[in-house]
């Protein structure tokens, strides 16, 4: 009896501990995004387009064959995301096309709300993520590895992460994030952007140099 009814209570506490916190699981088959800007229905995603008014296309995007929007120097990347595919509204999911020269950083960055999933098309590209010790700051850890073409390699949700194509041509992945919504965090940008709220002194003083280089620092992301 006993055995029985700490069994109860260990499956109570087990349901009771799981958090459902991100992109809503759909509600019904499909939940198309409206583009009325007028809109002023705001829900944990986008509201829905009547289903009568729902065709084939907002369900497919296309262009893929190639990266064309600008991110950092030498890198471009093309997005399948709720913007270009209204029906992926509530279904969790965003994928993006990106293209590296040879030398290209993809500077550290987060994604707060997507674990991300990427394939190497081409290329070589060394490609890593830091995990979080919880008990001690110095005892963070680096897992980094180079990439070739036909590899796949995880990110975990919300670390820090980066990448620099090392290979000789340029390099192409395909990443694909379990959010519609993942959040593109990077951080030298959010540290160090000429109109970012943080001080001078809170850098110099986090990051244990002079202000000067702060201020050599911050003139490069103006
Ligand atoms: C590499 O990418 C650049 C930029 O898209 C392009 O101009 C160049 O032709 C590509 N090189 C090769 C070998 O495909
Ligand atoms: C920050 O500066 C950029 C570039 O000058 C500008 O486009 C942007 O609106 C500014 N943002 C704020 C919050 O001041």
């Amino acid at each position: 009896m006993a055995f029985h009814l700490s069994i109860t209570l260990a499956i109570v506490a087990f349901a009771l501990s799981s958090a459902y916190a991100y992109d809503p699981s759909p509600l019904q088959d499909f939940c198309v995004a409206s583009n009325d800007p007028k809109a002023t229905i705001f829900v944990n995603g986008r509201v829905c387009k009547d289903p009568k008014l729902v065709t084939s296309d907002d369900f497919f995007t296309s262009g893929l064959n190639t990266a064309k929007t600008p991110t950092f120097a030498g890198s471009t990347f093309s997005a399948a995301s709720i913007n270009e595919i209204p029906g992926l509204n509530t279904l969790g999911l965003t994928l993006i096309r990106n293209d590296f020269e040879p030398d290209t950083v993809t500077p550290p960055h987060i994604h707060p709300r997507a674990t991300e999933l990427a394939l190497i098309l081409e290329g070589s590209l060394y490609f890593g993520f830091v995990t979080t010790d919880p008990s001690d700051r110095t005892k963070n850890r680096v897992y980094a590895k180079t990439y070739n073409a036909g590899d796949v390699f995880v990110i975990p949700q919300g670390l820090i992460h980066f990448g620099l194509n090392v290979g000789s041509g340029n390099a192409t992945t395909i990443a694909i994030f379990n959010s519609q919504s993942p959040g593109f965090n990077f951080v030298p940008d959010s540290l160090f952007r000429s109109n970012s709220s943080i001080s001078d002194d809170v850098l110099s003083k986090s990051f244990r140099v002079d202000k000067k280089v702060i201020k050599q620092i911050r003139s490069q992301f103006s």
